[in-house]
C-alpha cells in the first residue's frame, strides 16, 4: 500500500484546530471584559493560555491575577463573532488597529453574553456558556518579545450548565455536550463520538 503523498507548505497560521474559549476578565474599577481564545490546554487543574501582550485580557490579568474560562457551545458562534474585531484596550494597541480591531467598553452587551459573579474570584462568568471555569493566575511563562505569553492558571472552581451533566455524578454528558472549535479561522462545531478510551468515566 503506498503512503500518502505530501507537499511541504508554509501556511499562514497553524491553527490546526482546538476549542473556543471566553476569558472573562475585570480591571481594578471592576470593569469585565470577554475575550476569545483558542490556544489553550488543560492538564489536572492547570489551563495554559497563550495570550497576546497588547491585549486587555493579558493587562486585566496581570492587575487582578484572575479570570475565568468559560467554554461556549456551538451554537454560540455568531455571538463570539459578534465581538471578535474588538478589544477592550483604550486607545487600540497599534497592532490590533492595523488588523482593524475597534474598542468596545461592554463586550457582554456586543456580544449578547450574560454576566454572572463567580464565587472564588472576582472575573465574571458567562451565563450562555455551559462550561464556566473559575481560575486564578499561577505564572507567566514565556520571552514578551514574541508577542504572546503562556498564561498558567489553576482550576479552583468548575460550573456547568445542569443538562450537560450526567444527573448524581460530577461527569459531563458527552452526548449533550457540544463545543465550538477554531479550525484555520474557521468555526466548527458537531463533533461526533467515534469511540471510548480506556479511562473514561473514570
Ligand atoms: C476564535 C478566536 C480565537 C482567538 N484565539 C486567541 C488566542 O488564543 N490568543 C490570543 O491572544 N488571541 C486570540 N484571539 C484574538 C483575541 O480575541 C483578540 O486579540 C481580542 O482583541 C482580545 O480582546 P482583548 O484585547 O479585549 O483582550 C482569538 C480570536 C478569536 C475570534
Amino acid at each position: 500500500m503506498s503512503l500518502p503523498d505530501t507537499l511541504t507548505i508554509s501556511p499562514s497560521v497553524l491553527y490546526f484546530g482546538t476549542p473556543v474559549a471566553l476569558v472573562g476578565t475585570a480591571d481594578s474599577q471592576g470593569n469585565a471584559n470577554i475575550s476569545p481564545v483558542s490556544s489553550l490546554w488543560a492538564l489536572g487543574q492547570t489551563i495554559v493560555l497563550g495570550l497576546g501582550t497588547t491585549g486587555c485580557a493579558l493587562a486585566n490579568i496581570r492587575e487582578r491575577e484572575e479570570c475565568t474560562i468559560n467554554l461556549p457551545s456551538a451554537d454560540l458562534w455568531p455571538k463570539v463573532e459578534a465581538i471578535a474585531r474588538t478589544t477592550g484596550s483604550s486607545p487600540v494597541p497599534a497592532d490590533k488597529a492595523a488588523m482593524g480591531y475597534v474598542h468596545h467598553t461592554d463586550k457582554f452587551a456586543l456580544g449578547g453574553f450574560t454576566p454572572v459573579p463567580s464565587e472564588a474570584v472576582g472575573a465574571p462568568r458567562i451565563a450562555e456558556c455551559p462550561l464556566q471555569l473559575e481560575c486564578r493566575l499561577s505564572a507567566l511563562h514565556g520571552d514578551e518579545s514574541r508577542g504572546f505569553v503562556l498564561v498558567d492558571l489553576t482550576v479552583k472552581r468548575v460550573h456547568a450548565h445542569r443538562d450537560i451533566v450526567v444527573g448524581g455524578t460530577h461527569h459531563i454528558d458527552t452526548s449533550r455536550w457540544h463545543p465550538l472549535f477554531f479550525i484555520f479561522r474557521e468555526y466548527f462545531g458537531d463533533a461526533h463520538p467515534l469511540g471510548r478510551n480506556f479511562r473514561a468515566g473514570c
